[in-house]
């Protein structure tokens, strides 16, 4: 491949990138509308998203975009998860924002390093 080749392709390559980052920007969330939802959830992370267990991750005070963003991923199985990857099929773009801004409102652990 010859430098200009090599240009344009990393120049498409980089347009690709940057054209599916935009398509995936986060609806606004509705927290209220996320509470509502997070009832099929509350049984593994916990009412409001402090779980008890271990197994479970705690999404509660995490950041919204953080948990948008791995609902997505769970959703297109980008990130695999047998259990999530279920609960994400069902969701849209527009409730899983409103998840993710609904637990991102919750109090989470105080980080004390
Ligand atoms: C049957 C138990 C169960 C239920 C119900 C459940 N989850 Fe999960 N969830 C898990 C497990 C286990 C993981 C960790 C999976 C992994 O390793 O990626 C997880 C991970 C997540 C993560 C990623 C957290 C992180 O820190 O990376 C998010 C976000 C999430 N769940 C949201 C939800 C939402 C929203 C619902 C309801 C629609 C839900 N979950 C319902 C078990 C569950």
């Amino acid at each position: 491949m010859n430098r200009t080749i090599k240009t344009f392709a990393l120049a498409a390559l980089l347009a690709a990138f940057t054209a599916g980052v935009q398509a995936s920007a986060m609806p606004k969330g509705n927290a209220a509308k996320g509470k509502e939802a997070s009832a099929a959830c509350a049984a593994c992370h916990g009412e409001d998203g402090n779980s008890k267990s271990g197994e479970f991750p705690k999404l509660a005070g995490q950041h919204a975009d953080y948990l948008y963003n791995s609902l997505v991923q769970y959703k297109s199985k980008q990130r695999k998860n047998a259990i999530m990857g279920g609960f994400a099929a069902t969701l849209s773009r527009q409730q899983m924002a409103d998840l993710a801004a609904f637990y991102a409102s919750q109090k989470g652990l105080d980080h004390k390093y």
